[in-house]
């Protein structure tokens, strides 16, 4: 079926202008770039963001990262998209990604992965509200 996902291009990206070449992967593997922004994120924001991480040892360190610098959130959609993007992604270490993903090509550690992308078709939809509206979504 027809999917969205949400997908961000993260604050160590961003920073070594990895934009384009990052959505060139996206573009090339199908998914159709259809809502994108480049925003800097509040750390109350990234908490809310990550809030189903809070427990975790590196929540704070993540937080930290994400509200660092400005981040390009955006609304991928196609054919299996929320798994199609977790394929051009690559392994959240990068030390396992696969050759050819974006993660193993661009990623600098665990947490400087360069990209996030939903992970199945709910939260695909609630993080997607949580940057967009309706009005910023056209098909
Ligand atoms: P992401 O897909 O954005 O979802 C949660 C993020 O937490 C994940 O990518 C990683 O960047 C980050 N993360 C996961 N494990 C660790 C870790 N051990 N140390 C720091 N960050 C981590």
């Amino acid at each position: 079926a027809i999917e969205r996902t949400l997908s961000i291009i993260k604050p160590d990206a961003t920073r070594r202008n990895l934009t384009g070449k990052i959505n060139a992967k996206f573009e090339e593997a199908g998914l159709r770039i259809v809502a994108q922004k480049r925003i800097k994120l509040t750390m109350d924001q990234a908490g809310q963001f990550y809030e189903v991480h809070k427990e975790r040892p590196f929540y704070g360190e993540l937080c930290e990262f994400m509200a660092s610098e400005p981040v390009v959130v955006q609304v991928l959609e196609g054919e299996s998209a929320i798994l199609k993007n977790r394929e051009v992604m690559g392994a959240t270490n990068p030390a396992d990604a696969a050759d050819g993903t974006i993660r193993k090509e661009f990623a600098l550690s665990v947490g400087e992965n360069s990209v996030h992308g939903s992970d199945a078709p709910d939260t695909a939809a609630q993080e997607i509200s949580f940057f967009f509206s309706g009005l910023e979504l056209v098909g």
